[in-house]
């Protein structure tokens, strides 16, 4: 039997990533869409080989063809909802990239209400706690970054924060200061993709011009030891997707990865899916995985489950009762 793995919160997932072969399959067959594929082997085999963050974001946006509707926006959440519960998941709070699905003609509320629909339906049956961070693609831009946004705010309370994500070098933060500083004007939480491919300068202009309060990824900040220091201080939640940085080669294997180190330098490192769907794991496997390959033992792994939940943006009573539960599972 597989190692256990702790009650968590997700952090550092994209719902768009989630889109498991069969799921592509029955969507495409139910809103009559073409695939390059019906076979789901075919299919997973695209899902498997990629040589960095651009071609598998060519992948993952090909798919998206299949998300047309409310009903699909709602039956995807559902599906990542159903297998995070079943993984450990207290808490999730849920990537969405909006701009996608709007140039390809998806209305925004179907988009909007598709997803909180499921993670109300998700917290009433099963309790999971669900929450909707809006995604600015970055290589679109500042300008359309700030038009989703205004485009967004009429749906304001079913979403609890932004994030920036997609091909990230050449696209710093800096482009992003002032949509970020409009989101915090609105009483948004703000987060953002750096240091995945980008180098610790990314890091940096994250917190100091888009004023973040986690860094998604973040393993490169490794690389500069007076930013370490501040993310220590600062006590700046990183979420670290494991597997993921080895799929998209950002490490060439798990027994390299650094999150060791980051847990060793004091940081408030986390452990979460990404894409799940096409890196070879939800965030129950990668907490297996790091177990196995960087002989992280239960104390540690209950250290970074506990990271997750001082990191999320929910409720401080449901904090405790999460913390409650970690330390119930460290015994
Ligand atoms: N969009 C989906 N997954 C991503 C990742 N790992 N980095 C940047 N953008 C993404
Ligand atoms: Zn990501």
């Amino acid at each position: 039997m597989s190692a256990p793995t702790p009650p968590t919160a997700e952090l550092h997932l994209h719902v768009e990533g989630t889109i498991e072969a069969e799921l592509l399959v029955r969507l495409a067959d139910r809103d009559g869409l073409p695939l390059p594929s019906r076979d789901t082997d075919v299919l997973r085999e695209r899902y498997e080989h990629f040589a960095d963050l651009q071609s598998f974001l060519d992948v993952y946006y090909a798919n998206l063809a299949v998300l047309r509707t409310e009903e699909d926006f709602h039956d995807l959440a559902t599906g990542y909802l159903d297998r995070a519960r079943a993984a450990g998941v207290r808490r999730a709070e849920v990537f969405v990239d909006p701009q996608t699905h709007v140039d390809r003609g998806v209305p925004l509320e179907a988009v909007i209400r598709g997803l909180s629909s499921a993670f109300s339906a998700a917290e009433e049956t099963h309790g999971v706690s669900a929450a909707m961070i809006l995604c600015f693609l970055r290589d679109l831009g500042p300008e359309a970054a700030e038009e989703i946004l205004r485009a967004a705010l009429p749906f304001r309370e079913h979403f609890i924060g932004v994030g920036l994500d997609s091909a990230e070098v050449g696209y710093p933060p800096s482009l992003f200061t002032r949509v970020y500083a409009m989101a915090a004007s609105e009483g948004l939480h703000r987060v953002a993709h750096a240091g995945e491919e980008g180098g610790p300068e990314y890091v940096r202009e994250a917190l100091d011009l888009l004023r973040v309060e986690r860094v998604d990824h973040g393993i490169r900040a490794m690389e500069d030891p007076e930013l370490v220091a501040r993310l220590r201080e600062e006590r700046i939640p990183l979420t670290v997707c494991p597997l993921s940085n080895v799929a998209l080669r950002a490490v060439d294997a798990l027994p390299d990865h650094p999150l060791r180190r980051m847990l060793d330098e004091g940081l408030v490192a986390t452990v979460n899916s990404d894409d799940p769907a096409y890196f070879g794991g939800y965030v129950d496997e990668n907490y297996r995985a790091v177990a196995r390959d960087l002989g992280l033992d239960r104390a540690r792994l209950a250290q970074l489950a506990r990271n997750s939940v001082d990191a999320t943006f929910a409720p401080e009573e449901d904090k405790r009762r999460w913390r409650a539960e970690i330390a119930d599972w460290a015994g």
